[in-house]
């Protein structure tokens, strides 16, 4: 048994092909990677690789981490010259004696080992971050939904990462890439990169991986959080619900703050669940690939009407 879980329905596109490199004895980061690629190379995502939102100064920054245990992992952290940042993450995993590798030093990395160096903004982010800072209502220093662009992690229309994992015979592993929060302060890094914080992966315990809003997602190690809860014996969904609620608890969220989660086992048993209403996720099994809602929404209000 094969299985492919990705975040948010514009990963969708390559799932079935993804699921084909899936196959028993291959290597399960191959399938996640194949669908980080595709995503990040996709102008028309605005939240990953080219096509994402810029920061406040019109600057685009990159993260992603790719992972399959605690021994292996690799981050590559703010690039600014090279669109494959997934790619750019597993070189650091294996090819580098380090485990995160950030700025101008990721870039020469990744480059020095093959990947091209290209632009980042796309045409139509530029224009976006053009309407974003001659928007009259914006105040500097306050975060976009604090100027009344907000929503921006709530809905399909306007959102965030593509966290993949992938599970088969050889086991578990994830990949998280993201150009971050729109209009971020220059500098600013989410939960993407972060091992333990946007992705987990642990070959006895399980894996999980969080798309939303990173501020909310580092403070309570999330993605480590969701696998210890596995660790302890909870299913997905009960260690993806302690973790929401956890987050609700202990941390102040905001109206347009959105979190979704996606957790597996190394059996293959999944959930997923979100903070509110508006998250999807696609999965790729047995029984074909479909776009699924989460069974789990902690905050019970009306779906977004941008949602798709
Ligand atoms: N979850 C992506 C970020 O906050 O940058």
């Amino acid at each position: 048994m094969s299985l492919l879980l990705s975040t948010w329905s514009f990963s969708r596109p390559e799932h079935e092909s993804a699921f084909a490199s899936l196959a028993p004895g291959a290597d399960p980061l191959d399938a996640a990677m194949h669908i980080a690629n595709a995503v990040e190379a996709d102008p028309d995502v605005d939240s990953v690789g080219y096509g994402g939102l810029p920061d406040a100064n019109g600057g685009i920054s990159l993260d992603a981490l790719v992972m399959r245990s605690p021994a292996e992992h690799g981050s590559a952290i703010a690039l600014t010259k090279v669109r494959q940042a997934a790619a750019a993450a597993r070189l650091v995993m294996e090819k580098s004696p380090h485990r995160i590798i950030a700025g101008p030093g990721a870039d020469d990395f990744a480059m020095q080992n093959g990947i091209p160096e290209e632009d980042l903004l796309a045409p139509a982010a530029r224009e976006r971050w053009e309407a974003w800072r001659h928007n009259p209502t914006q105040e500097p220093g306050k975060r976009p939904w604090d100027a009344g662009l907000g929503r921006l992690y709530r809905t399909e229309g306007g959102h965030d990462t593509v966290c993949v994992l992938a599970q088969n015979n050889q086991g578990l592993a994830g990949v998280c890439t993201t150009s971050g929060m729109p209009w971020k302060t220059p500098g600013r890094v989410g939960d993407s990169p972060i091992p333990g914080a946007g992705l987990y992966v642990h070959p006895r315990y399980g894996a999980a991986t969080i798309t939303g809003t990173g501020e909310l997602v580092i403070g309570n190690c999330a993605s480590f959080s969701v696998v210890e809860s596995m660790r302890q014996g909870a299913d997905p969904s009960r260690a993806i619900a302690h973790l929401l609620e956890l987050v609700l608890a202990e941390q102040p969220v905001k109206e347009e703050d959105q979190l979704g989660v996606i957790a597996v086992t190394p059996e293959g048993h999944w959930a997923a669940g979100s903070l509110r209403p508006g998250f999807k996720y696609v999965v790729t099994d047995s029984e074909g690939t479909r776009v699924e809602v989460p069974e789990l929404v902690i905050i019970d209000e009306p779906v977004p009407e941008t949602a798709s």
